[in-house]
């Protein structure tokens, strides 16, 4: 029966571009689950937009040297085209700087005021002087009072995924200059969650939210039970949507009250656009809201906004929050900050029209009953010896030999063999056992059953072998192929959810867009005798280990530059004299001739010119340097320094060196040529 669907997808932080993490988790098997619901004839608003409020955009503008607006223009862009390019069928990707967003968010906010329904207080917050600026959520860092995470923000524990409020941090450090705050009295509006309390057991714990995957329910029901607080919905900011409430001025609303009301203003600015009426997507009981996010963010959809929607009193609550857990990359947390990912835009640049490779690995890999691991191989695995040699092989047998045999044209079956009806059978059983996987959020599970299909495809043809009866047994042979272009015809409807693209290419390769997914189980025919299908085109291609490494020598390289970024600073030696100082007799020296130390990798012996006289200097500096790339080189060398002898040769000083990131030796020298024996002080 067709129903009315909102399904949204997590808004994401417009402070970044979007990362395999963010698919894996949200987006790809959001984009499945929409695509069924249409495919299965529902009326579906699929919505989803960029949040560009909050913390960690202001920081990041800071850093950069431009405005928030900047920042969040930027990423927007690169966002959308590339979900687009992924092929993610949002029905609306819109922006919560949005002007229809700032309404609608402003309008909400104003009926909780009216309603009572915050509570509002002078508390002390935690404030930076010398920033002059107030610290909450991301401005804080601090040691999670639950867990004892050292690096805990404001608002939340990426540790133990608690939610926090900023002065609940132990040790708490601004996140803008490194200070320890001090405390200021401010005026903030409270959303009274412990009035909820209630509602929310009765709805999650007692309703009928048994059915909710096991880590969301849980995670909910911990809090819960944990006692639920009264929850700041303000913020001292200037980047956000201004509170629109006497005592408001110079205040905003709190991110994470503005951002999910973000669903609603992109369904209305969808609404508008196509002439529809907005309010049953939200306020019809026979809807059924969907929110598909990452575990970071369930508190907020399962407690926080839901209160919110409960108080305004007007809109429906989520059905089901299935929420996924994380994904990692490689055995290390995904993270924009340490460039530790895959990101998109890169992915659809160095794998061109290989969409479908990534979502089914994400797919039959997703993390959605605890973490795991993204890593190339298995990627490669997955498109090899699945999309390939299972999926793409039976595809491409069964259009080569039907050109073959027929000119491309699906023969005429005669009588079916038991295997022929058992095989018929089983291929219309299919969509339901798909069906049912997706109505629990398996993706998974889904995708692999899609692929039993092809494999089913696979072993029909292997084991009837019609390469060979063709020169026996003609009537047979036509049985078969008949069987397996029908086959052909049930993946090409079926796959659409997961391989949106391939399923595109094989209903040109076959020429048929006729089959809805309830045909595939209900009618007897998918494709007709005497129909013309098209030339083949090959549906995947194999991934080779050069490809990969490719991809495992860029995560290397961003690791090494990581670690150097991070490496930590030498604390300052002992304080010397000034006297202490000008016994150190340093002068420029050019290098006059080098040779390799012989039997050592490490040691370069260097004739040098010191302005003083000529001589022999032993150093370390064989594995950055050939001995011919430092001749004619100007250096510093410390030249009064005891002789000492190193294998035997008589070392008369030192040159002066560092070291780059990447752990090559360079010289400290003069940027221009200047004369030998020069004092440097
Ligand atoms: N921007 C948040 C994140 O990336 C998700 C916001 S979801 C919404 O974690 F509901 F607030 F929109
Ligand atoms: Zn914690």
């Amino acid at each position: 029966m067709s129903k009315r669907y909102t399904i949204t997808a997590a808004l994401p932080y417009t402070n970044g571009p979007i990362h395999i993490g963010h698919l894996a988790g949200v987006y790809v098997p959001a984009d499945i689950y929409a695509r069924f619901k249409r495919l299965t004839g529902n009326d579906v608003a699929f919505i989803c937009g960029s949040d560009e409020h909050g913390v960690p955009i202001t920081i990041k503008a800071k850093k950069e040297g431009v405005t928030p607006q900047d920042i969040v223009d930027k990423y927007h862009a690169i966002i959308k085209t590339s979900f687009e390019d992924f092929g993610i069928t949002f029905d609306n990707y819109s922006r919560t700087s949005a002007q229809i967003h700032h309404d609608t968010a402003s309008e909400f906010f104003k009926t909780l005021y009216d309603k009572h329904e915050f509570v509002e207080e002078v508390t002390e917050q935690l404030y930076d002087e010398e920033a002059n600026q107030f610290l909450a959520d991301r401005f804080v860092t601090g040691t999670c009072p639950k867990c004892g995470n050292e690096e805990a923000y404001g608002d939340q524990c990426e540790n133990c995924g608690s939610s926090l409020n900023a002065t609940d941090l132990i040790n708490p450090k601004s996140a803008i200059t490194g200070n320890v705050p001090t405390l200021k009295e401010t005026k903030h509006w409270f959303l009274p969650l412990n009035k909820h309390e209630n509602f929310l057991r009765e709805w999650i714990l007692n309703g009928h939210k048994k059915d909710w995957k096991p880590n969301v329910y849980g995670q909910v029901k911990s809090w819960i039970d944990d006692g639920l607080r009264p929850r700041a919905v303000t913020r001292d900011l200037d980047w956000g949507i201004p509170v629109p409430v006497p005592g408001g001025e110079g205040k905003v609303l709190y991110v994470w009250f503005d951002a999910p009301i973000g669903y609603i203003s992109a369904t209305k600015e969808w609404a508008a656009k196509e002439g529809k009426d907005w309010e049953p997507y939200w306020k019809d009981k026979d809807t059924k809201l969907v929110h598909f996010i990452g575990k970071d963010n369930i508190v907020f959809h399962c407690i926080i906004f839901p209160s919110m929607l409960k108080a305004e009193g007007s809109y429906i609550l989520p059905d089901n929050v299935p929420a996924n857990e994380f994904l990692n990359l490689e055995g290390n947390k995904l993270s924009t900050s340490k460039n530790w990912a895959v990101w998109l835009p890169d992915y659809l640049n160095d794998f061109p029209n290989q969409q479908d490779v990534l979502r089914y690995a994400l797919t039959a890999n997703a993390p959605e009953s605890k973490d795991n691991d993204f890593t190339w191989k298995d990627f490669q695995a997955r498109n090899n010896n699945e999309l390939v040699a299972i999926f793409g092989n039976f595809i491409n047998r069964v259009v080569v030999l039907t050109n073959k045999y027929y000119d491309g044209i699906v023969p005429e079956a005669s009588e079916f063999s038991e295997v022929d009806t058992e095989t018929l059978a089983a291929v219309k059983a299919y969509p339901s056992v798909i069906e049912s996987s997706i109505e629990r959020y398996r993706f998974r599970e889904a995708s692999q059953e899609l692929m039993n299909l092809a494999r089913l495809g696979n072993k029909y043809l292997a084991d009837e072998e019609p390469w060979k009866l063709v020169k026996t047994d003609e009537d047979r042979t036509k049985t078969i192929m008949f069987v397996a272009l029908q086959i052909a015809s049930a993946l090409a409807t079926l796959s659409e959810p997961f391989l949106p693209f391939t399923s595109e290419k094989l209903k040109r390769i076959l020429d048929t867009n006729a089959n809805t997914w309830a045909d595939i189980s209900t009618k007897d025919i998918l494709l007709p005798s005497h129909h013309q299908i098209g030339k083949g085109e090959l549906l995947f291609s194999k991934i080779e280990d050069k490809t990969i490494q490719e991809q495992l020598d860029k995560l290397e390289a961003s690791k090494k530059a990581n670690e150097a970024a991070n490496k930590e600073v030498e604390p300052q030696k002992e304080t010397i004299t000034f006297d202490d100082f000008t016994k150190l007799d340093m002068r420029v020296g050019t290098i006059l001739e080098a040779e390799k130390m012989p039997k050592t990798k490490k040691l370069l012996i260097l004739k040098v010119d010191t302005g003083i006289d000529t001589r022999t200097i032993v150093s370390g500096i064989a594995e950055s340097f050939t001995p011919e790339e430092v001749v004619g080189k100007q250096v510093t060398v410390l030249v009064n320094l005891a002789p000492r002898a190193l294998r035997g040769v008589e070392s008369e000083g030192m040159i002066l060196m560092t070291e780059t990131p990447e752990g090559k030796l360079v010289f400290v020298n003069p940027d221009t040529t200047v004369n030998s024996g020069l004092q440097i002080s």
